[in-house]
């Protein structure tokens, strides 16, 4: 047996069968350098998905990786118990990037747990215990989140997590008001919102809570002017705004740090994950002080504010500001868009593309304007990328939109051997 099947083998025996990895022959990977990483057997390929958009400048920076390095050599582990410089140091670069009066933060070890914990800060805080979220929403995989996610394949149970409402997606390629979708269909968007408060909660919501781009549904953007409505609604009815910044944060949109700064609204509290530390496992929650300061009962988290993950969050953040990452994802990301929206023109199957800065996707449909979803191209395309050394990622509703959300670092001819090795997978799927 080779050294690859015996490690899948071991994955097999080992590890939960729901943890299911990409591609029918998952691939096993071994070491990574920038937008480049190897398999087991030394096959290079272009990494334009960056572990789920979370080696945000890059696989192994330097950077990141000596300030690691440095911290583990000095001091490991406290608990939140002790106060540190590193854990100080981060949540300080956090607030001087984050919006309006956010400067509090609460660090976890994943999105998961800074949703979890926004999701109670919202509860404390306003003493209230109703939530409003997306449809086709991903917010994580505990008990509460995953409740509070709304895309069925995602969800393990039946039972559900009390207080939890979800309100129509603000989905401009399936808008069911008008095609093309824009500005004017935002309000009948947003008034699902306050629909849902007033038939299905008792009118006084905690939050509402949503991705600014949705990532897992398929990178979805609302139209213009539907988050300014939702802010207001809720806000009319007392309840906080949350934005899930864990995708669409640290300049991963394009021009702004925060997906949500687009529509101009200061959320409440916001929630980071993913690419904050470049993979070291960090969350964070950051809110205004006078929020923060209505959790009274004890809090405590063994590993959150740990020195070495604060390290790499301090470190992958000086890179992003000195790289001024937003530009860079608001160039890089209108190449990749011009690309692929090149190829529409050649595929009856790319229904759509869209997206913001380098988060974007494309989704594919059977039969053009009836818009049939179809995942069995999707997972062709997926494949045929492998095949020719490329990583994407896949998403939406039936898994059939392709996903793309390099580092942040990404250059101008990175993308476009990107671009080129994504149209010789499309070209090899025709026919298929
Ligand atoms: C928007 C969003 N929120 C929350 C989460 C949960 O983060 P984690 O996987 O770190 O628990 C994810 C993960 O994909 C996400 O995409």
């Amino acid at each position: 047996m080779s050294y690859n099947q015996d490690i899948l083998s071991g994955q097999g025996e080992f590890i939960f069968p729901a943890v299911r990895p990409l591609y029918d022959k998952p691939l096993v990977l071994k070491e990574g350098q920038g937008v480049r990483v190897r398999d087991v057997a030394g096959r290079e390929y272009l990494d334009l998905f960056a572990g789920i958009l979370t080696t945000s400048v890059g696989h192994c920076n330097p950077k990141v990786v000596a300030r690691m390095s440095e911290q583990l050599a000095k001091l490991g582990h406290t608990s939140t118990l002790y106060v540190t410089e590193a854990q100080v140091e981060a949540a300080g670069l956090l607030a001087s990037i984050a919006p309006g009066q956010l400067s509090q933060t609460f660090f976890t070890n994943s999105g998961t747990e800074a949703i979890e914990s926004a999701i109670q800060m919202a509860f404390v805080h306003t003493g209230r215990s109703e939530v409003i979220g997306l449809r086709q929403s991903y917010h994580g995989r505990s008990f509460m989140t995953s409740n509070l996610t709304a895309v069925g394949s995602w969800r393990p149970l039946a039972t559900s997590f009390p207080g939890i409402k979800h309100v129509q997606t603000p989905y401009p390629y399936r808008c069911p008001y008008k095609q093309p979708c824009d500005e004017s269909c935002s309000e009948k968007f947003a008034m699902d919102i306050e629909d849902v408060i007033r038939t299905t909660t008792n009118g006084e919501p905690a939050a509402f809570i949503a991705e600014p781009v949705m990532g897992v549904g398929g990178y979805i953007v609302p139209p213009k002017g539907y988050f300014e409505r939702a802010a207001e609604i809720i806000r009319s009815y007392g309840g906080l705004f949350i934005s899930d910044e864990v995708q669409s944060g640290f300049g991963r949109s394009g021009d702004h740090w925060f997906g949500i700064e687009h529509s101009g609204v200061e959320p409440d509290i916001m929630v980071m994950a993913k690419g904050i530390a470049n993979g070291a496992p960090v969350g964070a929650m950051t809110t205004r002080p006078e929020i923060a300061e209505s959790w009274t009962a004890k809090t405590i988290s063994t590993f959150g504010g740990n020195p070495i993950s604060m390290a790499a969050a301090s470190a992958t953040m000086e890179v992003m500001i000195e790289e001024n990452v937003p530009q860079r994802a608001s160039e890089q990301g209108s190449q990749l868009l011009a690309g692929l929206r090149k190829l529409q023109n050649h595929f009856d199957w790319i229904g759509d593309v869209r997206g913001r800065g380098l988060m974007l996707g494309l989704e594919l449909v059977e039969n053009g304007e009836k818009k049939k979803p179809f995942p069995a191209k999707a997972s062709g395309l997926l494949a045929a990328c492998k095949e020719e050394g490329l990583l994407v990622g896949i998403g939406g509703l039936h898994d059939h939109v392709i996903r793309l959300g390099p580092s942040l670092l990404v250059t101008p001819s990175e993308i476009e051997e990107g671009l080129e090795k994504f149209g010789r997978a499309c070209h090899k799927l025709e026919g298929r």
